[in-house]
């Protein structure tokens, strides 16, 4: 989150020996009624890459909200980055802590608000008073990071969707927080810029930031996470594990309602499987191959998500496939 007010610092310094997240029994109510989190026990390490899967409305963004101290949770006790989440969010030593910690939503729009991208990306280090050079230093590497130093000078509301997705990271990252939250930051963009920003994320985890990134796209999950936390309908963790097991884990998967099961019938005969599952004619499930049709032909065949609600369907394979020609989790210098 950008910084919003000029605070002075205050409190004791945070402890950096302290992990970055540690969650106990946190619950979280909207105005007295709605119920988004009901317990939520979790721990998050610096320099951990986490994905956040759920539902919707399982309470994703809210837990962002949450872990970058807009919020702070109705009950439970919570920590961040060394500090008292409750106290970071009723302003204790917030300017500070919004430093550290950076969200970007998953609407763009509500990060860029300036003239120009470098404005937005200015923006925070200039309320930090930071001397000029020092801001036009963090504006330039922030554009590098996220290659985007042609669309300084643009205005953000003529921005594409992908551009304007990788402004509104830029705009956190000249703050340089050591952990940045990222709501669905793929949500919408199509395949190519997807997998340039999926990269452009990886690239973040590797250079040793804390990465939090919630999304309903499993395919992008094993690129920019290690590990894996689901959150159930329940409203608390369901699942918490290495990236590998949890997406292989398909009754979990079908649980969360992260892909879904069709029930079919062929003739007399009437059966259920995951959506990705292929069928031989006999009805007996088969191998799962990538873009390939149905051969019921009453859905698309895997890897159209997009046309099928952006669930993500075509992921949920023990070995999650990145696009077509790409091999082990890297990508084609196009892709760079
Ligand atoms: N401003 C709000 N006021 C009241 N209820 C809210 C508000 N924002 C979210 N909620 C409710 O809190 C619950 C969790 O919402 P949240 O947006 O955190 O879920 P999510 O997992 O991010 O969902 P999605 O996948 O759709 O983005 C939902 O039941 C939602 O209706
Ligand atoms: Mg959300």
């Amino acid at each position: 989150m950008l910084v919003e007010s000029h605070r002075p610092e205050e409190g004791p310094a945070p402890r950096a020996s302290e992990r970055a997240f540690d969650l106990h029994g946190i619950r979280f109510v909207y105005g007295r009624r709605q119920v988004a989190l009901d317990g939520i026990d979790l721990r998050i390490e610096r320099g951990e890459q986490v994905a956040l899967l759920g539902a919707n409305g399982s309470g994703k963004s809210t837990l962002l909200k949450l872990l970058d101290g807009i919020v702070g949770p109705t009950g439970g006790t919570m920590r961040a980055m060394g500090r008292d989440v409750t106290a970071v969010a009723a302003g204790q030593d917030a300017f500070r802590f919004h430093r550290e910690v950076g969200l970007v939503f998953q609407d763009p729009d509500i990060q860029l608000f300036s003239a120009t991208v470098r404005d937005d990306v200015a923006f925070g280090p200039l309320q930090l008073g930071l001397p000029l050079e020092e801001v036009r230093a963090a504006v330039d590497a922030a554009l590098a990071q996220m290659e985007i130093t042609h669309l300084a000078d643009r205005a953000p509301f003529e921005l594409s969707g992908g551009e304007k997705k990788r402004a509104a990271i830029a705009s956190v990252l000249s703050l340089g927080p050591d952990v940045l939250l990222l709501d669905e930051p793929t949500a919408a963009l199509d395949p190519r810029t997807k997998w340039v920003l999926v990269n452009l994320i990886r690239r973040l985890g590797e250079g040793g930031k804390t990465l939090v990134t919630a999304t309903h796209e499993l395919d992008i999950v094993p690129i920019i996470a290690k590990r894996v936390v689901v959150l159930g309908e329940d409203r608390r963790v369901l699942a918490d594990g290495p990236t590998d097991a949890i997406l292989a884990d398909r009754d979990l998967l079908i649980r969360a309602n992260l892909i879904h099961e069709h029930l079919h019938e062929h003739g007399a005969v009437r059966h259920a499987h995951a959506h990705d599952v292929e069928h031989h004619d006999d009805g007996e499930p088969m191998a799962e191959l990538p873009g390939r049709t149905h051969p019921d032909g009453d859905h698309p065949g895997v890897g159209q998500q997009g046309e099928h609600g952006g669930h993500g369907e075509r992921a949920a394979r023990p070995e999650p496939l990145p696009p077509a020609g790409v091999g082990d989790h890297d990508y084609p210098e196009a892709f760079e």
